[in-house]
């Protein structure tokens, strides 16, 4: 390289160094969806993919490849940019997009709804007989959710658990991706929680009972979240004591 070329080359590397954050915080959430897409579409073998990112930043597109199961590798002249890639790809958000199987599954989803009424089965359809949300997320018009649900599971196929009832708009999940579940989490303005509350929270009534869902009004067992709970709960302690960081 050129003496030149070579001066360039340092100027842009400790340029990118000085700016790592901003830069991470300007670009984690643009949405590059048709680029991942156009990428993955022209690769012609089967996947999982070996992909090489050369040039890989603080690791947003290391993250997304990984998330599909690909093996991505990245490679930058910043070392500011490889170690945030290497935190944001390795360890914690990794934990986080394992939980977030949980979160993003339909048991827990119905319940934590964007709508005006919860939502039932795999396919989330809306609660039969036209139960809405009430003021208090209770049900509404005289029809509060306790009159058919009970502190447990009934064998004609509703399902109940002590204080049954929806959770508030602001802890809502549909329609966010899983990094904006992530930082609802403890958003003061959202759930509010705070990460030494969570883990107690994960052994509550309500959300236990997505792992004794019971029998659907045709006598068909629901189906439960992906991990088993104790997995589930194992892998959030991890995460909160590794920092709880979010996936972009
Ligand atoms: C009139 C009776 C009735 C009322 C009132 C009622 N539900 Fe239900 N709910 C049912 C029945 C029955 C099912 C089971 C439907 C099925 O399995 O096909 C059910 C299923 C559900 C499910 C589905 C669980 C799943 O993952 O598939 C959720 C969530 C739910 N109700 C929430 C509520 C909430 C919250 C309220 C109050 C706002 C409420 N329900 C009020 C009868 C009722
Ligand atoms: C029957 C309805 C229901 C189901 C099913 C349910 N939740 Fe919830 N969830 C609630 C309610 C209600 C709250 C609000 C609790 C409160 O205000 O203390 C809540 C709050 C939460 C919070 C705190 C949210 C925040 O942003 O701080 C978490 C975490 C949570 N639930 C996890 C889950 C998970 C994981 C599942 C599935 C395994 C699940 N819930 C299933 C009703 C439900």
């Amino acid at each position: 390289m050129s003496a030149a070329n070579r001066r360039i080359a340092e100027t842009t590397i400790a340029c990118y160094d000085r700016f790592a954050r901003a830069f991470w915080d300007g670009t984690r959430h643009h949405d590059v969806s048709q680029n991942y897409a156009a990428l993955l579409n022209a690769i012609e073998s089967a996947p999982p993919y070996s992909i090489l990112d050369l040039g890989c930043g603080p690791g947003r597109d290391l993250i997304y490849f990984r998330s599909l199961g690909h093996e991505a590798v990245g490679l930058d002249g910043s070392r500011q940019f490889v170690a945030m890639a290497q935190a944001h790809s390795g360890g914690e958000v990794q934990l986080f997009l394992r939980l977030a199987t949980v979160f993003q599954d339909r048991r827990c989803l119905n319940c934590h709804t964007a709508t005006d009424f919860p939502r039932q089965g795999d396919d989330g359809h809306r609660h039969i007989m036209l139960v809405r949300r009430g003021p208090e997320d209770k049900g509404a018009g005289g029809l509060p959710c306790g009159t058919c649900h009970r502190f447990s599971n009934s064998q004609a196929g509703v399902p109940g658990a002590d204080d049954w009832h929806l959770a508030p708009l602001r802890m809502s999940w549909e329609g966010l991706t899983v990094g904006e579940i992530c930082r609802s989490l403890f958003d003061p303005a959202r759930g509010g929680m705070t990460p030494t509350a969570l883990i107690p929270h994960l052994n509550t009534d309500l959300v236990l009972w997505a792992w004794f869902p019971g029998v659907d009004l045709n006598g068909v067992a629901r189906r439960p979240p992906p991990l088993r709970h104790d997995e589930f709960t194992a892998l959030a302690k991890n995460w909160v004591s590794m920092g709880a960081s979010c996936p972009p």
